[in-house]
């Protein structure tokens, strides 16, 4: 099975001859990942949002490497010569047999450099590789895997590529850190080659977890009893697996980004992580504290556009008094809690409704679907209210000129007031009537906005269907389903997703398999709240240290240990009293979180990629940390890079988070010194799994519910 596969790279190596010639103190760094320079999900987060720490550090000995995209390189990528004359030398050896790529600079924050291989242009070599990748390790690959046949090709470049250089450039230590299994073909490539790099492994989710996950079962409780081979041969992954599998075993060091996902890696990957690196974000501090609160305001402007626009024919409600939530990601229904949301949605409506409450709620779902178009009417709505919108503009500059006229003539004594009749023409009246008859319309505001492409089977709008959520008048909670991330060309919804979600109230994202979850974790820096569940990373990180979360704006549903029932009331038990906060509260609220920015902050958090450097380091070149007895032989070298949180600073501010004990972001990573001495390899996975309360656990999927 997958354990021969893993073992195959493993056991029949002895350990790679390293020379101790190279200098390991300023180190060279790749890092390889499907996602750079090219945005898929959260794993471009990562990678784009580290880099002005990683540059900070590294400088001009970073590359990042990944695969070429025609349609997005040029927007993201500035082409350059190289410098270093090995690289040059290995580029142009690479170039002559036939490998396109492109080397320059990628043009975001920190301009790193990168090193893009066009797959396409070795695609003549794939069954050559599939046939090297059986004959090492028993991998198999079948035909038709395109994604696996692209992690295939990438991977035997990148470790092609590393192999080449590092024959040729020979004073310098080099770490090749990869992420996800798509970039991670390389480090059993390496290792069987011998090629003198140290490697760091670094996981965003596990395959298995994520397909067990989004069918029904009772993921968390049974994680150590899945029978690994046998579900991934079921579901048709078996060899993307083994590449997983051989990933994480040939890695010198392997990490991954939370402790869920850490105990998951344990069972489904069968090594406990060295340590846990949790994501971070590129915070940037406004000048003026209040700033992100007045961009608040602004994006909020324009969402209440939209929804004039949308809603139009029954735009019936206050928008004073309308609250916008959203969930927004990569469409996995059950993954990611759509289910949960759409359900917790329709009791939210149920108690508002009982409550006579006068909050609407406006309940964005963003998720790209397969679709044909933006709908007729998603499209008139912004279209009439464009128009009305002109016309009042015009009738306005009318009224504005006859009143100037009226007011600059003499009209005789005792006739100094303006009577509306003589500012509104009989016209105007009619222009203006004409305008609001077109708003009428006989069907109620559309949920989706788009013509989907298989409208009748899709998850989303059926669980809408279900409870019934059809934007009536009397319903307190509309929703609106777009299915496609947000751009600011949109004709409908005109805004960039950052924009979108600094104009929306609250973010909800109930997941239930969600390794970090970058989504809650922005809504936090740019200061909005958000829920999310102890089943996500950052859920459980944000629980981990703070006191009372929930009291920062940042709310935690337990999808652990209650049932489903018992969170979806949860979910909109937080929803209803969101509703019931006076815009005080809210501005309140906002602040709050937004002062829990700092503990997502790269510059907070990327010691920990330090860290797993550092310790990829010493175990591929101990003779240059230790002595022949074991006694490290330059203690400053043990300092980390990173200035680690300024607690000071934080506690220092008004209404502060109360944070848990002397947890720092660095206490919640696990690479700690003590792990980097070369006999400890485990993570001090402080999870207590599965929950108790395993018995009365019915996951009772899927819905309904009630
Ligand atoms: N995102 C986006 N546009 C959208 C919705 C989401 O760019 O309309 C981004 C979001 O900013 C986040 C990423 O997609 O950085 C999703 O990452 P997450 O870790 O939440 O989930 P993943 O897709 O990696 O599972
Ligand atoms: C920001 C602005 C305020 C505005 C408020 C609206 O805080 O600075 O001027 O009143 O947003 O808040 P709300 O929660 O009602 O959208
Ligand atoms: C994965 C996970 C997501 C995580 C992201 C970045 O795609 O699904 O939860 O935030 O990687 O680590």
């Amino acid at each position: 099975g997958s354990e021969a596969a893993s073992a195959a790279f493993t056991t029949t190596t002895i350990p790679v001859p390293t020379s101790t010639q190279r200098d390991v103190h300023n180190p060279l760094l790749f890092e390889c990942a499907w996602e750079v320079a090219n945005k898929v999900g959260g794993i471009y987060t990562v990678i784009k949002t580290k880099i002005p720490v990683t540059v900070q550090e590294y400088g001009d000995r970073y590359t990042l490497i990944g695969p070429l995209m025609y349609k997005t390189a040029p927007m993201e990528v500035e082409a350059q010569e190289p410098h270093d004359p090995h690289l040059a030398a290995t580029l142009d050896s690479m170039r002559a047999q036939g490998v396109k790529m492109l080397y320059g600079r990628w043009l975001v924050e920190g301009a790193p450099r990168v090193l893009l291989f066009d797959t396409g242009s070795v695609h003549y070599r794939l069954d050559e590789w599939k046939g090297d990748l059986w004959n090492l390790a028993g991998i198999p690959s079948p035909p038709n895997d395109n994604e696996t046949n692209e992690t295939i090709i990438l991977g035997y470049l990148v470790a092609w590529f590393l192999g080449e250089y590092a024959s040729r450039q020979l004073s310098t230590a080099i770490i090749a850190h990869f992420h996800e299994w798509q970039a991670g073909l390389a480090i059993p490539l390496c290792r069987k080659r011998h090629i003198d790099v140290t490697t760091v492994f670094t996981t965003h989710a596990t395959l298995l977890g994520r397909y067990l996950c989004a069918g029904s079962v009772d993921f968390y409780n049974n994680l150590q009893y899945f029978d690994v081979d046998h579900e991934a041969g079921k579901r048709g992954i078996y060899h993307r697996y083994c590449i997983e599998r051989a990933a994480t075993h040939c890695a010198d060091v392997f990490t991954t980004v939370s402790h869920i996902t850490a105990f998951e890696s344990e069972h489904l990957l069968k090594r406990k992580p060295d340590g846990v690196l949790p994501n971070g974000l590129n915070v940037v501090k406004f000048q003026a504290i209040h700033e992100f609160q007045n961009l608040h305001a602004t994006s909020k402007a324009k969402i209440n556009e939209f929804v004039r626009g949308h809603f139009y024919g029954h735009y019936d409600f206050d928008l004073e008094n309308t609250l916008y939530m959203f969930t927004a990601g990569r469409y996995e229904y059950r993954n990611k809690g759509v289910d949960m949301f759409i359900e917790s949605l329709a009791r939210l409506n149920y108690k508002l409704q009982r409550s006579g409450s006068k909050t609407t709620v406006v309940a964005f779902i963003i998720m790209p679907a397969a679709t044909q178009s933006y709908t007729i009417e998603a499209l008139k709505g912004q279209a009439v209210m464009k128009q009305l919108r002109d016309t009042v503009t015009e009738i306005q500059n009318r009224i504005g000129a006859r009143l100037f006229d009226h007011a600059a003539r003499f009209h005789g004594e005792n006739k100094d007031h303006v009577a509306p009749t003589d500012l509104l023409s009989s016209e105007d009246q009619i222009l203006l009537k004409r305008r609001i008859f077109a708003l009428k319309r006989n069907s109620l505001p559309p949920v989706v906005t788009h013509n989907m492409v298989d409208d009748s089977n899709d998850p989303i709008l059926n669980q809408v269907r279900r409870v019934k959520l059809f934007n009536h008048s009397h319903d307190r909670v509309k929703v609106v389903f777009h299915p496609d991330f947000l751009n600011s060309n949109n004709p409908i919804l005109g805004l960039d997703y950052e924009e979108f979600v600094r104009g929306c109230h609250l973010g909800v994202f109930p997941s239930y398999y969600e390794p970090w979850g970058y989504t809650p974790a922005e809504c936090t820096v740019m200061g909005i709240p958000s829920v999310t569940t102890n089943l996500s990373g950052f859920g459980c990180f944000m629980q981990d240290l703070i006191d009372r979360p929930e009291d920062e704006g940042c709310y935690i549903v337990d999808r652990r240990a209650a049932s489903v029932e018992q969170s979806v009331n949860q979910l909109s038990d937080h929803m209803f009293t969101f509703c019931n906060k006076t815009r005080r509260q809210r501005i309140n609220q906002r602040n709050r979180v937004e002062r829990l920015s700092p503990l997502l902050d790269w510059k907070n958090l990327g010691i920990e990629y330090s860290k797993a450097r550092q310790l990829a380091l010493r175990r591929a070149y101990p003779d240059a940390f230790y002595g022949p007895g074991g006694e490290a032989l330059d203690e400053d070298e043990f300092e980390m890079p990173g200035s680690g949180l300024d607690r000071g600073n934080l506690m220092s501010m008004p209404a502060s988070p109360k944070l848990r004990g002397m947890a720092t972001p660095g206490d919640l990573g696990t690479l700690t010194e003590e792990m980097q001495k070369l006999e400890t390899s485990d993570y001090r996975g402080g999870y207590n799994w599965p929950g108790s309360t395993a018995d009365d656990e019915e996951d009772g999927y899927p819905f309904p519910l009630v």
